[in-house]
């Protein structure tokens, strides 16, 4: 069991540091989600402070997590917050760009959770890494409810750009016939891609 005082604290240094972790609703689909499917190994791309690897753990003592951050602050802390958990067996962090790792282990789960005009990128990159029955989970597709927009209603063009990409990857998961993707009203939208 993890010690919720301590989960509590990473919640609160989320909120007063603006660093954007899941939904409670998004983890608790996670958890549920490798509970079922007796997940044992997972990939996730962007750590932030740890926050969802850890909850992960939660779901299975045998789970490990191999994970990715680019930001120095968010892995230090992310470092952190494993330490106090006790969880440096499990949860194997790594600090670089993802677009710059080499990884060669297969996983049973790959969740996408970094720069969203990346997701492409890091599907392509990482889905090498997927054992044959495996599925990749990525967040934010609804994108706090933008992507229903149409993009002229975007007043910023960062964000319209941002949203264009996210409508882009939508397409890529409807798209892409090595895999049925399912889209969840779940959190912040989630989209579930098996292989086939
Ligand atoms: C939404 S946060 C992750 C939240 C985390 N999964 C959670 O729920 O606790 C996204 C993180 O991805 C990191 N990130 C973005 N692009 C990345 C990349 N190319 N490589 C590694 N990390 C990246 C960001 O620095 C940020 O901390």
């Amino acid at each position: 069991m993890l010690d919720l005082n301590v989960i509590n604290q990473i919640k609160d240094y989320a909120k007063v540091n603006n660093v954007p972790i899941m939904t409670d609703s998004g983890i608790y689909y996670l958890i549920k989600y490798i509970t079922k499917n007796k997940v044992k190994r997972v990939l996730e791309i962007g750590t932030a402070i740890g926050y969802s690897a850890i909850m992960m753990c939660s779901a299975d003592p045998e789970l490990t997590v191999t994970t990715i951050e680019r930001d120095e602050k968010r892995y230090l802390e992310a470092l952190k917050n494993i330490k106090k958990l006790k969880l440096e067996e499990r949860i194997h962090l790594i600090y670089n760009d993802a677009l710059e790792v080499k990884i060669d282990d297969f996983y049973d789960l790959i969740v996408i959770d970094a720069a969203k005009a990346q997701n492409q990128k890091f599907f392509e990159k990482f889905e090498k890494n997927l054992f044959e029955d495996g599925t990749i989970i990525t967040d934010n597709m609804k994108f706090h409810g933008l992507v229903e927009k149409n993009l002229d209603e975007i007043e910023s063009r960062n964000l319209r750009q941002l949203v264009h990409k996210i409508k882009d990857y939508i397409t890529f998961l409807k798209t892409n016939k090595k895999y049925e993707t399912e889209f969840l009203d779940i959190g912040d939208g989630l989209a579930i891609s098996k292989k086939v």
